[in-house]
């Protein structure tokens, strides 16, 4: 695909929007610190014999305090190795907080999936791994683990070649520039029961400044909730795509998909190409390429692909990270402990999970970037996952979800309809087309698909299992074949 071309305009708001999203991965413990220190102030207007009662929770802050040191290291080290594809020592003046809404991740996000509009529209951001040799024993949840020997010498030099639709960009493999690692990158971390290290702390948050490859100048970490609030949300997408801990959701999500297209593609010594949509931290679309298709990724927010790349790209081994998903909330636990369980990921290495050449992540908004013609009738497969729900005009995506595929072609689509931009009531009053299942459905037959499977699912997203409270989708899981003879669309052309 031809490489994405910026005007000096474009390029300027891309710069201040990844900026502006890099500032808020680096001061996510600076703005974690701030919810501790709330709560220390709560506790400090308790009355003595409160106080007294509930004296543990002193110790809870401090936990708190290091299981933030944790994620906070694992955030730093990502960053550390994040290479910007623009240079960032342009258009310093001034941040982005009056980016335009729909430039890259400016949307909001929050973990229920309703509005996960970590919005990266226009992105050229690439992820591209140049190698990952390495060969490491997969956890034995894994079930990729008993892969044939032909799977297994295709493993050796396989590069998870992440090479974007546009500008490349290289990454560093294996080292930890710079990070002290010390702290995490270890897999037998205890609850964060005793430690109470600060050692591990690996921002210079206090100086409000950080460097490192994204950040070759100063980064003002005046970084509004909102972007904190998205930092949170890519911590617990880590759960779901990486974790052992999203198991389960994933077994409802993507295992359903994966079995679709087993079905729907038995001969696959050619292998049929598959392209994934908003595909989030990449999971799913390396299940598929592990699968034995010719997988692309395709994702428009910064957040994502920063935080995907670096566990496609730059992991190891199964389980190198360990971090705390869920302190953020002190609503609905159980106990301390659960809210302070460790996670660990990912769980498993993803080079040596048997991918198909061809495996890449394509950054930028679906609609401009398959919209182009060289995309018409490219793919065998479409599968979208809580993703046709993020679309301002949804009636588009299945517009061109029927052109990227050939004739013939399947469409597996599993999600809700909980609109993104429907409670978008802005200043820029964001265009929301909000469709019942049954119009979209009416509206898909329309450009030409015929329904082959139809079902719900009871599903959740991002979901913190031990909490208690669960919010739970029935969403709609369909295979979709693509008859061109029956496009109403195409006839009227
Ligand atoms: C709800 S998440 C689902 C992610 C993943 N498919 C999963 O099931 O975990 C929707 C994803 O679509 C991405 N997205 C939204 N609009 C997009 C667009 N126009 N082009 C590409 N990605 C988009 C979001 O950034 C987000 O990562």
């Amino acid at each position: 695909m031809a490489e994405r071309r910026y005007t000096a305009h474009e390029e300027e708001l891309e710069i201040k929007s990844l900026r502006r999203i890099i500032a808020a991965y680096a001061n996510y413990q600076d703005a974690a610190e701030k919810d501790v220190k709330r709560y220390e102030r709560s506790f400090k207007r308790l009355p003595p014999a409160h106080k007294e009662l509930l004296f543990h929770l002193g110790l809870k802050y401090q936990r708190l305090r290091w299981c933030i040191s944790m994620n906070a290291s694992f955030i730093m080290n990502m960053l550390e190795a994040f290479e910007p594809p623009f240079n960032m020592t342009q258009y310093t003046d001034g941040g982005c907080h009056d980016c335009p809404e729909h430039m890259h991740g400016q949307n909001h996000v929050n973990c229920a999936h309703s509005s996960e509009m970590v919005d990266c529209s226009r992105s050229s951001i690439t992820i591209n791994t140049n190698s990952l040799h390495a060969q490491h024993g997969c956890p034995k949840e894994d079930p990729k683990t008993n892969e044939s020997a032909r799977e297994f010498e295709n493993k050796k030099d396989k590069e998870v070649h992440m090479a974007g639709c546009f500008q490349p960009v290289g990454y560093n493999l294996g080292t930890s520039q710079g990070v002290d690692k010390s702290c995490n990158g270890d897999k037998h971390a205890s609850a964060a029961s005793n430690c109470q290290d600060t050692d591990c702390f690996a921002s210079s948050a206090d100086e409000n400044v950080i460097t490192g490859h994204c950040m070759d100048s100063p980064l003002q970490l005046d970084v509004p909730p909102v972007d904190v609030d998205k930092v949170r949300c890519i911590i617990r997408n880590i759960v779901r795509d990486w974790a052992q801990e999203g198991q389960n959701e994933r077994d409802e999500c993507y295992k359903p998909i994966l079995e679709e297209l087993d079905r729907l593609f038995p001969n696959r010594s050619r292998p049929p190409s598959c392209l994934v949509p908003g595909a989030g931290l990449g999971r799913l679309a390396l299940e598929i390429s592990s699968l034995g298709f010719v997988s692309q990724g395709n994702e428009f927010s910064y957040y994502m692909m920063v935080c995907s790349s670096f566990i496609l790209n730059h992991t190891q081994e199964a389980y190198e990270w360990t971090i705390y998903p869920w302190i953020h909330s002190n609503c609905n636990s159980l106990s301390d402990n659960d809210q302070l369980r460790p996670v660990s990921f990912p769980d498993i290495h993803p080079s040596s999970a048997g991918i198909t050449d061809g495996f890449s992540m394509c950054a930028g908004d679906f609609v401009e970037v398959y919209n182009e013609e060289s995309q018409e009738s490219a793919w065998d497969a479409v599968v979208t996952c809580f993703f046709l729900d993020t679309a301002h005009n949804i009636v588009e995506y299945i517009e061109i979800i029927s052109k990227v595929l050939k004739d013939g072609g399947v469409w597996v689509n599993m999600g809700p309809l909980l609109y993104h931009f429907a409670d978008s009531y802005g200043p820029d009053d964001d265009m929301s087309i909000e469709l019942s299942l049954d119009d979209v459905k009416r509206v898909a037959y329309h450009y030409g698909f015929v329904m082959e499977v139809e079902k719900m699912i009871d599903t959740t997203y991002t979901a913190n299992m031990a909490s208690m409270m669960q919010n739970r989708y029935r969403a709609a899981f369909w295979t979709m074949r693509k008859d061109a003879s029956r496009s109403k669309a195409q006839k009227r052309q």
